[in-house]
């Protein structure tokens, strides 16, 4: 099972796009599949067409298991909703340092159920953000390729890293350009300086700005359901493809500042 964390403080890059898009092309790939909604907007799971059905909020609050918390979208894929409290565990003040590893608990039973766990982040780096990056073997960045994005990225590289300095673990970071305007220079620009600076983490499949990406949401549908022949559905299957060749890759070594 590789469990990764599609995270990026920013909001509006394309993190829930790519969770909810990633995870119908792994799961059309053969990959068994399931997604998590752990941002409190609820998103994802609308995305997905749940209708408020409980989910992490319960998980969290540790009224049920994750595999209770289970809905069917109906194109193979396990989803884990949100849920109308989720934003409650956000606030949580108790605990102890015990709060940040409930997402990690509750997906250890489930190791061998799934190929592929994808949490969709918040905007945000608090408790949810965090039980996802422990839960996590890998982080999947979604950069939206301008060049105040560029800036966010290097921030969120380096709270990446103390956050792995304080646990001992290690990540596997991948970039993903998830906006991407081929024609704009400045698009092609910020893919060169990424290309550059975190050469070994770009996956080379962009997913490009279309507008049926914006639109399959508001049907409850994946780009695969609402148009599979675009080529954003072309571009999705793509991405998939490279994640699951990245796995046989290793990038966690440890950055010079832990060397
Ligand atoms: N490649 C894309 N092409 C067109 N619109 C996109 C693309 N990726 C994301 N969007 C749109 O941009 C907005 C923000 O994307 P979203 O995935 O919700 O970002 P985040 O989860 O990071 O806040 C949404 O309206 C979404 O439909
Ligand atoms: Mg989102």
């Amino acid at each position: 099972m590789r469990t990764i964390a599609v995270i990026n403080q920013k909001g509006g890059v394309g993190k829930t796009t790519v969770t909810l898009n990633l995870s119908h092309a792994l799961a059309l790939a053969g990959q068994r599949v399931l997604a998590i909604d752990a941002d409190p907007q609820g998103h994802l799971s609308m995305a997905f067409g749940l209708e408020d059905p409980a989910g992490l909020d319960r998980v969290m609050h540790g009224d049920a298991r994750l595999e209770d918390a289970f809905s069917e979208a109906g194109n193979g894929l396990q989803i884990v909703a949100a849920g109308q409290h989720l934003q409650e565990v956000e606030n949580l003040e108790t605990g102890g340092a015990e709060r940040g590893w409930r997402l990690q608990r509750a997906l250890e039973p489930l190791r061998h159920k799934f190929d592929f766990v994808l949490i969709d982040c918040p905007p945000s780096a608090g408790l949810l953000g965090m039980n996802a990056i422990i839960a996590a073997d890998e982080v999947l960045i979604p950069v939206a390729g301008d060049f105040l994005s560029l800036n966010g990225l290097s921030r969120l590289m380096r709270i990446l890293q103390g956050i792995e300095q304080r646990l001992g673990q290690y990540r596997k970071k991948w970039i993903v350009l998830s906006r991407f305007v081929e024609q704009r220079r400045h698009a092609r620009e910020v893919r060169e300086r990424i290309e550059k600076h975190f050469a070994d983490q770009l996956l080379p499949t962009a997913i490009r700005e279309t507008v049926v990406l914006a639109e399959s949401p508001s049907f409850g549908q994946t780009i695969f359901e609402y148009q599979p022949r675009h080529r954003a559905a072309a571009d999705f299957q793509q991405l998939a493809a490279d994640l699951v060749a990245a796995g046989a890759q290793t990038n966690t070594r440890p950055t010079a500042a832990h060397a």
